[in-house]
């Protein structure tokens, strides 16, 4: 794990979030790094659906990188559009990148497959989203995952080949959950404790029947 990035993204033991960043920062950078290193045009054109105010923009310091969002709400996007009606010609981008997004779109099948389109051949789609969360930025809150579920939204798009790796496992997930219920800052000291013990127990006992997400490389053909 690269540690100035995670020193960037101050993951700390005391963080209420603890359990699901040491995972999906570590995959996101997975992920980034393989796509930037196997696209065969340079500098790629990334394009990150749903950006918001593009928390990832550093990974991508080498590339052409843009942002699309529906709203300039709380987000600062280069391409204001729809992850559904992608505003760009079919097959212009090497690396589709879009994190925690899925779960807001109404029509999740037509997201995948709109990736899928602008993506060039050889292009990668590199995709995050929930098995796990309580709810969030309601009312646009509409879906959980599967990783069977994730798998079967790829493969309609287009997608032959990918990799999926889970953001942490089973024991990280349960307590994660437990510090997404302790809400008062007050509580940042089990925090702690309930960190530690959900990284040690996932570490003697690792299962992934249910966790917190998903981190998912595709490559189109
Ligand atoms: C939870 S935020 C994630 C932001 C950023 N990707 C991140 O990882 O921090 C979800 C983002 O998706 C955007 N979004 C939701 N539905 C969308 C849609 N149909 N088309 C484009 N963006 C959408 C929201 O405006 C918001 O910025």
């Amino acid at each position: 794990m690269n540690q100035d990035r995670l020193k960037k993204r101050e993951l700390k033991i005391w963080h209420q979030f603890y359990l699901t960043n040491l995972y999906l920062w570590s995959n996101i950078e997975w992920a980034v790094s393989e796509a930037i290193r196997e696209t065969a045009h340079h500098p790629p054109f990334v394009l990150d659906v749903g950006c918001g105010h593009k928390p990832y923009a550093d990974l991508f310091i080498e590339c052409n990188y843009k942002g699309l969002d529906c709203t300039r709400e709380n987000s600062s996007p280069d391409i204001l559009g729809d992850a559904t009606n992608i505003p760009l010609e079919t097959a212009t981008v090497d690396i589709v990148f879009t994190t925690q997004v899925i779960e807001h779109v109404t029509d999740p099948k037509a997201m995948i497959c709109e990736c899928y389109r602008v993506l060039k051949p050889g292009g990668f789609l590199i995709l995050t989203g929930p098995f796990y969360w309580p709810l969030h930025e309601e009312p646009f809150d509409y879906h959980r995952f599967t990783k069977y579920g994730f798998e079967n939204l790829l493969k309609q798009a287009g997608f032959v080949s990918w990799e999926m790796k889970a953001d942490g496992g089973s024991w990280a997930q349960v307590f994660l959950a437990i510090n997404l219920q302790l809400r008062s800052r007050w509580f940042i000291p089990l925090w702690v404790i309930f960190n530690l013990i959900g990284q040690f127990m996932d570490k003697i006992d690792h299962t992934e029947l249910s966790p917190s997400n998903y981190t998912m490389l595709a490559r189109k053909n």
